[in-house]
């Protein structure tokens, strides 16, 4: 019995992980994404890992064991540069079959090609970066989204440690084949499309094409430009990226289902949706706690996020947005960059710079949510218990605003159709007793899980340092080719096989049958 005690000791210290060298790279500039992977670096380095992160967000204040390499000044970071004058273009007159949305989800995607490949042209050359690579390292962490130039240099330096792929998202629509999960079209929404789990026979058409067009237009647009600027550079060939994303042993996602929908996993995709919900909270500033505490009727919170410019509002929609506002019983506070150092006030609404979104939305004063469907507000929101309304513009927003809607804490309001009345009806449903207590549920059912979501992650991350490619954990489907995976070459041969058949039926009815009676016939007549 001791022996055996003395043995699980032993067993469980030599395979837990001390203190690993973990490499963290994050070639994206969007700044709500790093807000999600923040908290899981800062923490393993808590744990005693050393962790190097190569991103365009040093921390300011970093923990022991925490190298930053800077990608300053690489590109523009993303925060605030997105102008909502962009949705008033005329828009295409081709509205049937959902081509428009579809043109919509195109149009969008685009822009992240250039921005992948001018960031990889200049990572290859980036001192800082070429250093931190010629170290080695136990285990490599990369965000999974518009790039695959990392995994190309970590395979350039010869770093021979298992990847983990983060997304501040869920998957994206090039990611699953990469670890083998299903994302069947016809039933798994393309993170682009606003539509859920079940769907008509029009909405799987657009599912499939949105989906099989991205994976396309991933390969050809990004991937394989990104080699090439890869091979070019170091003037040799390399090992085909989609090879080396193939790789990857685990997917960490920023979703959660109860939130944004049930959808296929495997062991090595595990939702990690609220890990970046910071327990430590931050002061709420006190013009805004006053104004907070000052209202009688409760206070709605009002933001479209860190990267649309909100300022950038058309006059006319501003106009119809603080009319409606000012009708309502309730104070709103409103994220708008072009307002004064404490606080800009018209009537019952507080504009402000900045908000500390989460603290506000804990707020017991705080009733309700005007959000643009980003993950982190929606998170937020339903961490926190507080219905919303949801105006989505872009990327994962309009799936956000549905999986919310269906989940019992949202409401979608289109901004095309965004007027002084169906703004004030979407408020007053969204503000009505009964949606305050399903936004109330809904949180329960989000909380409700065996571990917190940093947990969670650091358990996964530790899991792949202890075992690596020895415990695997994606399935067999990442090695199939198209027509293996959907099975058209058993669909042909079975299809095959029963032509077969029928025609040898036919040819037993229609050729020999009669053939042998008319013989017989002609033996009676002779
Ligand atoms: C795949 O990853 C393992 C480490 O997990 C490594 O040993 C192997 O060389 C990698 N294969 C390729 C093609 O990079």
């Amino acid at each position: 019995m001791r022996a055996l005690a003395f043995l699980t000791v032993a067993f469980s210290v030599s395979h837990y992980v001390h203190s690993a060298r973990i490499l963290g790279l994050f070639p994206h500039t969007g700044k709500s994404h790093q807000m999600v992977f923040e908290p899981l670096l800062r923490r393993l380095a808590e744990r005693g890992h050393h962790v190097t992160t190569v991103s365009f967000f040093p921390l300011k204040n970093p923990p022991a064991n925490y190298t930053d390499v800077s990608l300053e000044g690489i590109a523009n970071i993303g925060v605030e540069t997105m102008d909502l004058g962009f949705y008033e273009q005329p828009r295409p007159l081709i509205g049937y079959f959902g081509v428009e949305r579809i043109l919509k989800q195109v149009r969008e995607f685009y822009p992240l090609a250039d921005m992948a490949l001018n960031v990889c042209r200049k990572l290859v050359n980036w001192p800082a970066l070429t250093e931190a690579l010629k170290k080695d390292y136990d285990l490599v962490l990369v965000e999974n989204f518009n790039s695959d130039c990392m995994l190309g240099l970590v395979h350039v330096y010869g770093i021979n440690a298992p990847t983990v792929a983060l997304l501040s998202s869920g998957m994206m629509p090039w990611s699953p084949e990469r670890v083998g999960v299903s994302d069947n079209p016809s039933y798994v929404a393309t993170l682009s499309t606003n539509l859920l789990d079940r769907m008509t026979f029009v909405e799987r058409l657009e599912n499939t094409f949105v989906q099989l067009y991205f994976k396309w237009w991933y390969r050809y647009d990004i991937q394989l430009k990104e080699q090439e600027v890869l091979e070019k550079h170091f003037g040799r060939k390399i090992t085909d990226l989609s090879d080396l994303a193939r790789n990857t042993s685990l997917f960490l996602l920023n979703t959660f289902f109860a939130l944004n929908g049930v959808k296929p996993l495997l062991p090595g995709v595990v939702e990690v949706g609220g890990m970046h919900l910071d327990p430590n909270r931050k002061t709420i500033p006190p013009h805004i706690e006053k104004f907070l505490n000052e209202s009688a009727e409760g206070v709605v919170l009002f933001s479209f996020g860190s990267l649309i410019k909100t300022a950038s509002i058309p006059k006319y929609r501003e106009e119809i947005i603080v009319t409606a506002l000012s009708k309502l019983k309730q104070r709103v506070i409103w994220k708008y960059e072009d307002s004064g150092e404490d606080g800009t006030i018209i009537g019952n609404i507080m504009r402000v710079r900045w908000i500390p979104q989460l603290e506000l939305l804990n707020h017991r004063k705080v009733v309700a949510f005007i959000a643009h469907g980003g993950l982190l507000g929606m998170t937020e929101a339903i961490s926190a218990g507080k219905p919303m309304l949801v105006v989505p513009f872009f990327g994962d927003q309009p799936q956000n605003a549905a999986t919310a809607e269906a989940a019992g804490l949202a409401k979608v309001l289109n901004y095309a159709e965004l007027t002084e009345q169906s703004l004030l009806e979407g408020l007053r449903s969204v503000l009505s007793a009964e949606m305050r207590l399903s936004a109330r549920r809904a949180s329960k059912i989000w909380h409700d899980r065996q571990t917190n979501p940093l947990d969670t992650a650091v358990y996964w991350v530790e899991r792949v340092l202890r075992w690596g490619p020895q415990s695997p954990l994606h399935s067999g489907s990442k090695h199939l080719s198209f027509h293996e995976y959907t099975l058209l070459d058993v669909a042909a041969t079975l299809l095959a096989a029963l032509i077969l058949v029928i025609l040898i039926i036919h040819y037993f009815i229609f050729t020999l049958i009669p053939r042998s009676l008319s013989f017989s016939g002609k033996k009676k007549i002779h």
